[in-house]
């Protein structure tokens, strides 16, 4: 935490968030240098760098308030509030628990994809962690990727960043070896999560591996106050259901569940050998 407050600024007063929450998050912990990045960044430049105006966003994307920000992830103040959030969603240790998809991998992957990369937090770390493999993040939000990229480049990692569906890429068949999403499913109705790791399926070669990385489905069913705390219109239905049993019945191989962090759990799985696509 940072050891003094930032200085609210008549600029940074039009940035912050309307929500109470959010807004107390915001001032705790984006120092002010960041803060001052944002204010004079331009974003819509930035966001033009990724955006794809062939892309129709989906219903389920631009019809809810995600974390309580009006029109979800298509501003500027979700973008810049998401990684403080995150931090206190995964309490005690965010670090820790990306660290743990990371530990999961097997051997040393070439070509990974990351899905919905956001802000660019697991992506960074997977290229970081093998600096030979060329690492893809694709995103619905340019303003997300303009994060991304920015930290990227902080990090002295070079990433291909996407604006892009996770559900319907352009990728062509079996052409990575590792596909990640990270704190994505909670995010879509489960329907859509389920054609995702379809998507991943076909996207693996075969006895390639897919990791998913989010909320614990277990716990959040026995927290619905924790759901409601962060204002998450998908994260009901995801808890009621098991990721582990999405990826049996679309026949991925090895499929397993670890428990991490507080409230975190990690799905692991690999494609078979016998099936294509
Ligand atoms: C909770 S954030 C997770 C970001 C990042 N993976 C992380 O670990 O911090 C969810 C992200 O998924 C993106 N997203 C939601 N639905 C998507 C979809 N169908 N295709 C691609 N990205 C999507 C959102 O724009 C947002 O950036």
């Amino acid at each position: 935490m940072p050891a003094c407050l930032p200085v609210l600024t008549s600029s940074t007063a039009e940035f912050l968030p309307k929500q109470q929450l959010l807004r107390l998050i915001f001032r705790l912990f984006v120092g002010r240098q960041r803060q001052q990045w944002y204010e004079t960044l331009d974003w819509e430049k930035e966001c033009d760098r990724f955006r794809d105006p062939s892309l129709t966003y989906p219903d389920y994307y631009i019809s809810q308030n995600f974390h309580g920000i009006q029109g979800g992830y298509l501003n500027a103040i979700a973008a810049t509030t998401y990684d403080p959030v995150t931090t206190i969603a995964s309490l005690p240790d965010e670090t820790y628990v990306r660290r743990q998809l990371i530990a999961a991998i097997d051997g040393h992957p070439r070509h990974i994809l990351d899905l919905g990369c956001g802000t660019g937090s697991s992506t960074i770390l997977l290229k970081q962690a093998f600096p030979e493999a060329d690492v893809t993040g694709i995103d619905l939000s340019p303003y997300m990727l303009a994060i991304a990229h920015h930290r990227a480049q902080a990090a002295h990692v070079t990433l291909n960043l996407q604006h892009s569906l996770a559900e319907s890429t352009d990728f062509s068949s079996n052409c990575f070896d590792l596909v990640t999403a990270s704190f994505l499913f909670h995010e879509m109705p489960p329907n859509i999560a389920q054609n995702v790791l379809r998507e991943a399926r076909r996207l693996l070669q075969p006895g390639g591996q897919v990791l998913i990385l989010d909320g614990d489905q277990r716990k959040l069913r026995r927290m619905p106050w924790l759901i409601d705390l962060f204002r998450e219109p998908y994260s009901k239905v995801y808890a009621a259901e098991h990721t582990e049993t999405w990826l049996k019945t679309l026949d991925f191989d090895a499929v397993t569940t670890d428990r991490i962090g507080w409230i975190q759990q990690l799905n692991g799985a690999i494609k078979r050998h016998e099936s294509m696509n």
